[in-house]
């Protein structure tokens, strides 16, 4: 790898499967991979992701809430290109969002706008999904703006909902699904190829290789 590589930040409040998932892409990518994950920063001390950060070494930041304002001169400090949320409980402060527009990037576990704002995050999203009767539903990936959940979209993938869906069989399958799109989404925008245009909207979107993704996520 060299340092013309982007270099990729991972926040995370929880387990860290997404980030496992990033670094896996990546991997498997080896030469042609277009960034490194460089940091994961978790509000949380005893984050599963921090766990895997290290096992990966990886630096990992723990930045308590009280320290929330210093996100952006710890991107700095390790030369952060691109970041990517990935289950970050905390609000991302407004210089960073500014500093990084078009470069930062989360994933949601419903079909947005559907299911998304203040408060929609974890189970409360598939159980309001399941209370709904929606028959489909599935990850969003978007670029972060001001706006909660509502920055331009970059990919969604459907997901069946089965009629015996409970809130955790449906977070699952959504799961895997995030695991499928969130890194190939993640890789675009590090090579250039997806990007935020003038007008607001993502242009050059990823495409998926439907054979490839996990067969029960396929609506
Ligand atoms: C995922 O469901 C994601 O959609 C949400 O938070 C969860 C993160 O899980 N934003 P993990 O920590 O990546 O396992």
């Amino acid at each position: 790898m060299t340092d013309s590589l982007s270099r990729l930040a991972v926040l995370a409040s929880g387990g860290g499967s997404n980030l496992q998932s990033i670094i896996d892409h990546f991997d498997a990518l080896g030469p042609d991979a277009p960034a490194r994950v460089a940091l994961v920063v978790s509000d949380r001390e005893s984050a599963g992701a921090l766990a895997r950060a290290r096992t990966h070494d990886i630096p990992a930041e723990w930045l308590p809430r009280e320290r929330n304002a210093e996100l952006s001169a710890l991107l700095t400090a390790h030369r952060i290109t691109h970041v990517a949320l990935a289950g970050y409980l905390r609000l991302v402060p407004a210089d960073v969002v500014a500093s990084f527009r078009g470069r930062l990037l989360n994933v949601h576990p419903a079909l947005l706008p559907a299911f998304g704002g203040p408060g929609m995050y974890g189970h409360q999203v598939h159980e309001a999904v399941l209370r709904a009767g929606a028959t489909v539903s599935g990850p969003t990936v978007h670029f972060v703006s001001e706006k909660y959940d509502e920055g331009a979209i970059i990919a969604q993938w459907r997901v069946p909902v089965r009629t015996d869906d409970t809130p955790s069989t449906l977070a699952r399958r959504v799961l895997a699904a995030e695991h499928f799109i969130y890194p190939r989404c993640i890789a675009a925008v590090c090579a250039g190829h997806t990007t935020l245009s003038a007008d607001g909207t993502a242009s050059g979107i990823p495409t998926f290789h439907v054979d490839r993704a996990p067969s029960d996520t396929v609506a």
